[in-house]
This record gives structure tokens, sequence and C-alpha cells, in this order.
């Protein structure tokens, strides 16, 4: 594993972190106010939107696993107990699975639903599979199930944790993903 000695994440790593940060509370409130999705549903503005920015936090999640495997992480901060630090790694790599799996579940049931997705009206996005292709009813549930139980529940927990080290252990872990005036 690539271990960089900053003691922060790189400046790259800072802005895809917040990036996507904002792009899913912008996807989860476009996800919640859209027309329900169902048998007939025609494609309007609101699913629209939810379908490119689903593939936009796609893309830049390949962008910043790329950029994550290449650079590594900065060695943990000091005084960190191991268990934290182990515990930390498992939260994020579920957070990277679960950031690929429920864009990637909503592409092939938009595909299975024969819904046509194009990428704010640029280009068309090609589907995954055919429409009503047998034994994938199933992905519009559970990309639903994921987004909600898995990514929110996971995320609250990760925020959880870095306002405890910032609020009340009074630890450099928060820094470490916060634009600084000096370092990489
Ligand atoms: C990280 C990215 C994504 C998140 C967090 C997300 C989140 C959500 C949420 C919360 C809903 C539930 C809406 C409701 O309450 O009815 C939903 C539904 C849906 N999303 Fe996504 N979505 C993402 C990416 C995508 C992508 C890339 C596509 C397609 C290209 C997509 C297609 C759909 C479809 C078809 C539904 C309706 C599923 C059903 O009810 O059976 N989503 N999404
Ligand atoms: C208020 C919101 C958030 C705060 C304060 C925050 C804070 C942090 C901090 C301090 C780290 C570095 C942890 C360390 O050095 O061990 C980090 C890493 C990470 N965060 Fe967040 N985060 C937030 C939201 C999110 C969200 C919504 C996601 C994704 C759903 C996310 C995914 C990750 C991942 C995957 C890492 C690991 C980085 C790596 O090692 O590649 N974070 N976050």
């Amino acid at each position: 594993m690539v271990i960089s000695t900053q003691g922060r994440y790189t400046r790259t790593a800072i802005v895809l972190h917040w990036l996507i940060f904002v792009l899913l509370i912008v996807q989860f409130i476009l996800g919640w106010t859209m027309p329900h999705i169902g048998g007939h549903t025609p494609v309007t503005t609101l699913i629209s939107l939810h379908f490119s920015f689903g593939v936009l936090i796609l893309a830049v999640v390949v962008i910043r696993l790329i950029w994550r495997l290449v650079h590594g992480e900065p060695a943990p901060a000091d005084g960190i107990p191991p268990w934290q630090t182990h515990s930390a790694r498992v939260i994020h790599w579920l957070l990277y699975l679960l950031l690929l799996v429920v864009p990637i579940l909503g592409w092939i049931n938009a595909s299975y639903r024969g819904m046509p997705i194009t990428f704010f009206g640029l280009f068309p996005v090609p589907p995954l599979l055919a429409t009503h292709a047998p034994g994938w009813g199933w992905t519009g549930d559970i990309h639903v199930d994921v987004a909600e139980y898995g990514i929110l529940i996971l995320a609250g927990l990760h925020i959880a944790a870095a306002l405890y080290h910032y609020f009340i252990r009074h630890d450099q872990v928060l820094q470490r993903m916060l634009p600084g005036l000096r370092g990489g």
C-alpha cells in the first residue's frame, strides 16, 4: 500500500471527496422529489436529471478510486488507536463499494425499464441490458434500498466519526480532509 507522508489527503483527493458529497446531496434531493417511477412513467426533467447526476457520480467515483489506488492514503494522524484506523478503513471501502453498486444498479434498472438516459441532454448513455430482460426486475428496489439504508447509514456513521474527532477528541483527523492553506 502507498502511504503519503504529508499527513493529509492530496488536494485532488480533497476536491473529489467534497465534490461527491455535494453531488450526493443533489442526487438524493432529485431521487426524493422526482415522480415515483412505475410501469409506464415518462422520463421527465427531474428523472432525467437523476439519471445524469447518477452517471456523473459514477464517473467521478471511478476517477477518485483510481486516484486513491495510485496515491494511497496519508499516514494515520498521531495518537489514533489502531481499532479506529481499521474501522475507518472498513467504512471507507464499503462507501466506495456502494458508490459503485448504487449507480450501476440504477443504470441497470433504467435500462430494464426501457427508459432512455441522456447525459444532461448532451449524448445518449447506452442501456446495460435489453428492456425487460428476464431476471433483472429486482434492481429498482435494491437500488433504492442500498442508497437509502446503505449509503445514508454508512455516511451518517462516517460523518459522526469525523465530528467526534473534531469536537470531542480535538485531533487532526478532520483537517486531513479539509482544504488547508499549506500542503498538497
Ligand atoms: C449514487 C447515485 C445514486 C443515488 C444515491 C440514487 C438514489 C436514488 C433514490 C434515493 C431513489 C428513490 C426514489 C424514490 O423514493 O422513489 C432512486 C430511484 C431510482 N433511481 Fe437512482 N440513484 C443514483 C443513481 C442512479 C442512476 C445512475 C440511475 C440511472 C441511470 C438511477 C435510476 C433510478 C431509477 C430507475 C429509480 C427508480 C427505482 C424504482 O423505484 O424501482 N439512479 N435513486
Ligand atoms: C460532513 C460530511 C463529511 C465529513 C466531515 C467527512 C470527513 C472525512 C474525513 C475527515 C476523512 C478522512 C478520514 C481519515 O483520514 O481516516 C474522510 C474520508 C473519506 N470520506 Fe468523508 N466526510 C464527509 C462525507 C462523506 C460522504 C457523504 C462520503 C460518501 C458517501 C464520504 C466518503 C469518504 C471516503 C470514501 C473516505 C476515504 C478516503 C480515502 O482514504 O480514500 N465522506 N471523510
